[in-house]
C-alpha cells in the first residue's frame, strides 16, 4: 500500500498574471475553497496520510496559513520549498528523505478529479508493487498535455510530452504512483530544451523496462484543467453545479478525515472556529 504522497504545488502561475503575483495558484478559489484541496482530497481519498507539499520559495507562510500541519485533517503534513520551477520530477529529488525506501504517489496541485468510483479506483492503484502508473483521461485538445498511446490490452506504446502532431488523445493526468526507485531514476535525468526535468523522461524509464502501466478514467469521471482563468473559471462552474443541486461539499478535507475516523467531533469544532462564520463552517456543523 503506497502511504505516502506529494503535492507539487509551486510554479510561476505565469499564465494566470496578474492573480498570481502575490498569491500562489494553488491557493487561489475553486469555487468555496483553495484549489489546493481538490489535489488533498485525493491523496486523502487514497488513503495517504503521510503528505508532503512542495511550496515555491518565499511562499511557505501562505500556505501555512491554510494548512499548517495537518493535525486538524488527521494527517501528517510537511513542507519544502523549490526555489526554481526545474520541473515536475524535481519533486522526488526534494522528497527524497520524505520517500526514504517507500513507494509514493504524487499529485500536481493544480489537478482536479471528480466522479464515482473515484475512491476505490484510487484505492486499486495505491496497491502498486513495482513499476509505475499513470491515469489517463480522454481528451478534446491533447496537445496542451503529456499524451500516451495504448493498444486494445491497455498496454502504454509511448508517451510524449505536448506533442504537436496528433497521436492519441488520452491525456496524462497529474497523479502518478511510483515505486521506490523513483528518486533514482529522478536523479538521473538531465533537463530539457525548456531546461525542465520532464516527467515523460521519466516515465519512459519505466516504460521501457516494461513497468509503466495505465488506468483509465472513463466518461463517467471528470478531470479539469485550472492551467488558464478560463479554466479555474469552468471547473469553478462544475464545483457550484454539483455542490448545490446535492447539499453535498467535493472536497471537503475535514468530511473527509471524520469519515475515515481520522480525526473526531473536536477537531470538527476546532475546524469551525478556525474557518470563523462562513458556508464552509455550517456545512462542517451539519456533520456534527
Ligand atoms: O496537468 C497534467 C499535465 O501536467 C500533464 O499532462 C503533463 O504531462 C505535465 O507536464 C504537466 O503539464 P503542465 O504544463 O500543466 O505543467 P505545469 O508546468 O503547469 O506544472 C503543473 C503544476 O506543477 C503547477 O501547479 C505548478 C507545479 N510545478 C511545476 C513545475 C514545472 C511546480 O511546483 N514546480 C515545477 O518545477
Amino acid at each position: 500500500m503506497i502511504k505516502k504522497g506529494i503535492i507539487l504545488a509551486g510554479g510561476q502561475g505565469t499564465r494566470m498574471s496578474p492573480l498570481t503575483k502575490a498569491v500562489n495558484k494553488q491557493l487561489l478559489p475553486v469555487y468555496d475553497k483553495p484549489l489546493i484541496f481538490y489535489p488533498l482530497s485525493i491523496l486523502m481519498l487514497a488513503k495517504i496520510r503521510d503528505i508532503l507539499i512542495i511550496v515555491n520559495k518565499g511562499q511557505l507562510d501562505q500556505y501555512k496559513k491554510i494548512l499548517p500541519n495537518g493535525n486538524n485533517l488527521g494527517l501528517k503534513i510537511e513542507y519544502k520549498e523549490q526555489d526554481k520551477p526545474r520541473g515536475l520530477p524535481d519533486a522526488f529529488i526534494l522528497g527524497e528523505k520524505f520517500i526514504g525506501n517507500q513507494n509514493v504517489a504524487m499529485i500536481l496541485g493544480d489537478n482536479f478529479f471528480y466522479g464515482q468510483y473515484l475512491s476505490s479506483k484510487l484505492l486499486e492503484n495505491t496497491k502498486l508493487k513495482n513499476g509505475a502508473k499513470i491515469v489517463l483521461y480522454k481528451v478534446q485538445k491533447p496537445e496542451a498535455f503529456g499524451v500516451a498511446k495504448i493498444n486494445s490490452k491497455n498496454k502504454i506504446l509511448s508517451i510524449k510530452e505536448k506533442p504537436k502532431k496528433f497521436f492519441s488523445d488520452l491525456a496524462i493526468t497529474g497523479l502518478y504512483f511510483f515505486d521506490k526507485k523513483v528518486v533514482n531514476y529522478a536523479k538521473k535525468l538531465r533537463p530539457s530544451r525548456r531546461n525542465e526535468l520532464e516527467i515523460v523522461d521519466l516515465l519512459n524509464i519505466y516504460r521501457k523496462k516494461n513497468q509503466l502501466t495505465a488506468d483509465l478514467i472513463g466518461r463517467g469521471g471528470a478531470w479539469l484543467d485550472t492551467g488558464s482563468i478560463e479554466d479555474f473559471y469552468k471547473t469553478s462552474a462544475f464545483v457550484s453545479a454539483i455542490e448545490n443541486r446535492q447539499g453535498f461539499k467535493i472536497a471537503c478535507l475535514e468530511e473527509i478525515a471524520f469519515n475515515f475516523k481520522w480525526i473526531n467531533k473536536k477537531h470538527i469544532r476546532n475546524a469551525i472556529k478556525f474557518y470563523g462564520n462562513c458556508d464552509y463552517s455550517k456545512y462542517l456543523n451539519n456533520l456534527i
